[in-house]
């Protein structure tokens, strides 16, 4: 019997995502009869049960296209906004899926998303996951779609902003998406030629980057490119964040807990403008004008590279596949040349940083790039 499957997108959207829906349709339609329905907004759509027939033919002409067609959001099952208050809603999207008589959801979102997933597949639905984010910082798969597109439209901005921080001798301080993960920003930092790059596994010092800009100075380079991660810290603000982070680990009492976690997020909120305190910084410490581009959203949007159309193609297009053999609770993960299905259970709650013994971290050091620490 052909069986019935729902889809959503959830997180923040990524370029590559239409390409994957497109994948699952065309190879469950195409090749087992599959009837799928997709969940607009990501889990809010499977609460309020607003949905959308997808066919071959709904899906044709969305391969180029970015965002979503099926719309998303951040909302989590187990605390979903309802009313002004923030609800376990699980069991009614539990009740939308067997109300569809669905046989498999695939829900295709970041870390947030295998999350939420598994959580639902621990409540007995049959759960597929496919692995998108411009971040790349998923567990458990070799890349992420969105990824490749946002190091391409962050390289081109490096690159379009050489010439003008060259022309009037500044410092330009370009900020890349990626809060817990430097991926983006030590990527496009090396392809675009940055001469400081700044990530969250390496906590910086001002006076190395400064040092930096002034060595560059006295050889001539009246300007450098410093690309920072939204996730840097300086090695002050590290050490505050990993103390407010032991102080959770280490609180026994729910209302200690609570406190502790407050106190992180208002650390972490303190830490909202730093791009633009480094900048301060750097001008004040080595008296070249400085100027701070922040890339934000224009990151996640448009038309997906040919990378991430693959990608995601060959991901969606394997989950058909899974979904046919009932192989349930996995993610679809790229490894090599393979699409493998990895048990959700062994990546939630992990992340995919990069390694400190990482190649492109022993790269940008060997063309001189500065990292901040040394
Ligand atoms: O998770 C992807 C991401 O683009 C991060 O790089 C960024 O920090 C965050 O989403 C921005 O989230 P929002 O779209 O909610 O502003």
């Amino acid at each position: 019997m052909a069986k019935y499957v729902g889809i959503l997108t959830a997180g923040g959207d990524s370029p590559g995502l239409n390409a994957a829906i497109r994948g699952v349709v065309k190879a469950s339609v195409g090749q087992y009869g599959m009837q799928i329905i997709g969940f607009r907004d990501g889990f809010r759509g499977l609460m309020q049960n607003r949905t959308i027939r997808l066919e071959s033919h709904t899906v044709s002409g969305i391969l180029t296209r970015g965002g979503t067609i099926l719309g998303t959001s951040r909302d989590k099952p187990h605390q979903m906004p309802v009313g002004g208050e923030k609800m376990d809603m699980t069991d009614v999207m539990v009740d939308t899926y067997e109300q569809h008589n669905l046989d498999a959801l695939v829900c295709l979102g970041g870390g947030g998303t295998q999350k939420n997933a598994y959580h639902l597949a621990q409540k007995g639905l049959n759960v597929v996951t496919l692995p998108k984010t411009i971040d790349n910082d998923v567990y458990g798969t070799d890349m992420t779609f969105g990824f490749d597109t946002a190091l391409g439209i962050a390289t081109d901005a490096i690159d379009r902003l050489h010439s003008t921080a060259h022309s009037h001798h500044r410092i330009i301080v370009v900020e890349i998406m990626g809060h817990n993960a430097g991926w983006l920003a030590l990527g496009a930092g090396i392809a675009g030629g940055a001469d400081v790059i700044l990530i969250p596994e390496i906590p910086y010092s001002m006076d190395v980057v400064a040092e930096k800009i002034r060595r560059r100075q006295r050889r001539g380079s009246n300007f450098s490119i410093v690309a920072v991660s939204e996730g840097a810290h300086s090695s002050e603000d590290a050490k505050a964040l990993a103390k407010a982070r032991a102080k959770i680990d280490k609180a026994e009492k729910k209302p200690d807990r609570k406190k502790a976690k407050a106190e992180l997020k208002e650390l972490s909120a303190s830490f909202k403008n730093h791009t633009l305190i480094v900048t301060e910084q750097l001008e004040a410490m080595t008296g070249l004008e400085a100027r701070v581009t922040i890339l934000g959203h224009l990151q996640r949007g448009g038309t997906p590279s040919a990378a991430d159309r693959l990608l995601a193609t060959r991901l969606g297009t394997r989950c058909a596949h899974f979904i046919q053999d009932e192989k349930y609770g996995v993610m679809v993960a790229d490894r090599g040349e393979r699409a493998v299905a990895v048990p959700l259970a062994d990546i939630v709650g992990k992340r995919k940083t990069v390694p400190l013994d990482h190649s492109w971290i022993a790269t940008a050091r060997d063309i001189g790039v500065c990292l901040g620490d040394e």
